[in-house]
């Protein structure tokens, strides 16, 4: 395994496994890695020559700058992790390398107009007004943002991203198909721990009060999938918002059904012809979010 922290060494590695014709499978992370990120990494392995995986935090896709700073960074464990799952190379590159002072200076100021869309080629239409976009202006133009240039570095055949983040996935699904990269974009299940609750770098920062009752998320979600069939949505979402209002360490940002294609909420089953549940809450100080196909 083999970590590279500038762009132009990463590439130059790149070319030459091009040149021998191995595809290249890419797994982009913030770091702070768990058997989630794994998972996407050995299913790379799986399908791709050569796996490359990034640890990147990506200042452009926090709105909350305090939540920037308190994101894990673990660099040396990762590294360990993903030599254990012989993941090929690292990419770890500092924000210097990965943006200009302007671009870090226009998201300070607010100003997502950064001249990465080229042009305005990319609108994501209804998909990022809605739920996780609505509740974190910026976010996810700061995640395509990134991972457009994360593509144009790495230029991979495969990408894999975890269904947690199921509204990301539709938004880098959106960008890849906008912006033409020959990408395949790949979801892959949510991995979550024995006791429902889904993976995530911020699990660390639940303090042991907080991880006891975290498993409520995921049961409530459960529950809901399971009352589907015999309830109306109004019904549903009345049930998880009260469950998750019994507890006093939660605070519930929103639960939401949405049409799984378009994220648009539905208030009717016959709306959608696949609906998902997400979910999201704070519970002490850590912002969680988790979700379920519903049909
Ligand atoms: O899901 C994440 O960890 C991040 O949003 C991503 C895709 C690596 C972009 O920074």
């Amino acid at each position: 395994m083999i970590i590279f922290n500038r762009i132009q060494e990463l590439q130059y590695q790149l070319n030459i496994a091009r040149k021998a014709k191995k595809t290249i499978g890419f797994v982009p992370t913030m770091g702070a890695l768990h058997q989630g990120h794994l998972a996407l990494v050995q299913r790379s392995k799986a399908e791709n020559d050569i796996t490359v995986c990034s640890i990147f935090v990506n200042p452009t896709q926090f709105n909350d700058l305090s939540d920037l700073e308190k994101y894990p960074r673990t660099l040396e464990n990762d590294s360990k992790l993903l030599q254990s799952v012989e993941c090929d190379y690292i990419f770890a590159p500092e924000v210097s390398e990965m943006y200009t002072n302007e671009e870090l200076e226009l998201k300070r100021q607010k100003i997502e107009d950064n001249g990465w869309k080229q042009g305005k080629t990319v609108d994501f239409g209804m998909l990022d007004k809605v739920m996780e976009g609505a509740h974190r202006p910026g976010h996810f133009n700061g995640v395509a943002q990134v991972v457009s240039k994360l593509f144009r570095i790495v230029l991979p055949d495969k990408a894999y991203f975890g269904q947690k983040d199921f509204q990301q996935l539709a938004i880098v699904r959106s960008m890849t198909k906008q912006l033409g990269f020959n990408t395949e974009i790949i979801g892959c299940p949510i991995i979550r721990e024995s006791d429902g609750l889904a993976m995530s770098s911020r699990n660390v920062r639940l303090t042991e009060t907080e991880r006891n009752v975290s498993p409520l998320i995921s049961k409530t979600l459960f529950k809901v999938k399971e009352m589907q069939a015999t309830h109306t949505i109004a019904e549903l979402k009345a049930f998880a918002e009260a469950q998750i209002q019994s507890e006093p360490l939660m605070q519930l940002e929103y639960f939401e059904i949405a049409d799984a294609e378009t994220l648009q909420p539905i208030s009717d089953y016959k709306q959608a012809k696949s609906a998902v549940a997400c979910i999201a809450l704070k519970l002490g100080n850590v912002r969680l979010i988790d979700n379920i196909l519903l049909y």
